[in-house]
């Protein structure tokens, strides 16, 4: 392997830009990724989610290992929201770069132990990891605006969440949200101005911030946050959903269904690449 997911995030902490980690499901979306990646001269992380994992099994890991090895350009493999220590277990023999170990559906004393644990195994192996804290809301469009205040990132609890679980990555809950942004849902700077604490917090702890749920968030809201120290940006409802519109007009071949839908997805990866300001600096 060239790079590891590290050596990405210390380099864009130090260019003051954020890589972006893009879900992929299969074949298409890896290309789409590499190819974006080596277009626009920017690192990139491919990153697996449980649920694409099930259903392309070590194939889809082979295929992101094999891709992120021929790149011209820094190119690692994530191994997203592992929720359980069995499925994290046999993602850490996988071949993984980096892994997120999510205890965030546990109490938080849970969360450390269950955080500690895996992290623990994956540093025995030179992985990096990476730890939620906080409870990230879904895709639920009537959520209230209360909903998602009360599982924002404690800024009392990270503090010793990074001491005892010695994660290298926090992701954190500032008002972002997994999936479609609810219309209810405030894109104002206020929310995201509390992570002034969790900059200074990560940058005395040595700790990489993180914002999953990057879809959908306007420019001044990612400006803000990689001023404010986010170095990673999970995408994935934005490149999907331009997988599956891609799909719905009809081909004569299904080659002509694959490159379709790489082409969609590239597009949407390369304006990422842009705007984390990954672009270039690869
Ligand atoms: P979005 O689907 O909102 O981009 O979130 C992606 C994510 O956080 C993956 O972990
Ligand atoms: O506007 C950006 C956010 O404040 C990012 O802050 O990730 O440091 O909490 P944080
Ligand atoms: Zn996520
Ligand atoms: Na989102």
């Amino acid at each position: 392997r060239l790079s590891s997911t590290k050596e990405l995030l210390i380099n864009a902490e130090q260019g003051k830009y954020a890589v972006g980690a893009f879900n992929v499901y299969n074949m298409e979306g890896v290309e789409a990724v590499v190819a974006a990646a080596e277009e626009e001269r920017s690192p990139a992380i491919l990153q697996i989610h449980p649920s694409a994992l099930k259903e392309g099994g070590i194939p889809l890991v082979a295929c992101c290992i094999s891709a992120a090895e021929r790149a011209s350009v820094p190119i690692t493999v994530h191994f997203d929201h592992g929720n359980s220590k069995q499925e994290l277990m046999e993602a850490l023999e996988l071949g993984f770069d980096s892994v997120m170990a999510d205890g965030s559906h546990l109490p938080f004393k849970d969360n450390i132990l269950y955080t500690k644990f895996i992290s623990r195994l994956a540093h025995s192996k030179d992985l990096l990891v990476e730890a939620e804290l906080g409870r990230l809301s879904g895709t639920e469009d009537d959520l209230t605006v209360e909903d998602y205040e009360a599982k924002l990132t404690d800024i009392n609890q990270a503090e010793e969440f990074i001491d005892e679980t010695g994660i290298d990555a926090l992701a954190v809950c500032i008002g972002n949200v997994h999936g479609k942004i609810p219309s209810k849902w405030p894109q104002s700077e206020t929310r995201f101005a509390e992570g002034e604490d969790l900059h200074a917090l990560s940058s005395k702890k040595g700790v990489y911030l993180v914002l999953h749920g990057a879809s959908g968030l306007s420019v001044e809201l990612i400006k803000g946050c990689i001023e404010r120290g986010v170095t990673k940006f999970n995408v994935n409802t934005e490149v999907r959903t331009a997988y599956m519109e891609s799909l719905k007009s009809p081909k004569k071949d299904l080659v002509h269904v694959m490159a379709a839908a790489k082409d969609a997805m590239k597009a949407v990866v390369a304006e990422k690449m842009h705007l984390f300001g990954s672009a270039g600096k690869a």
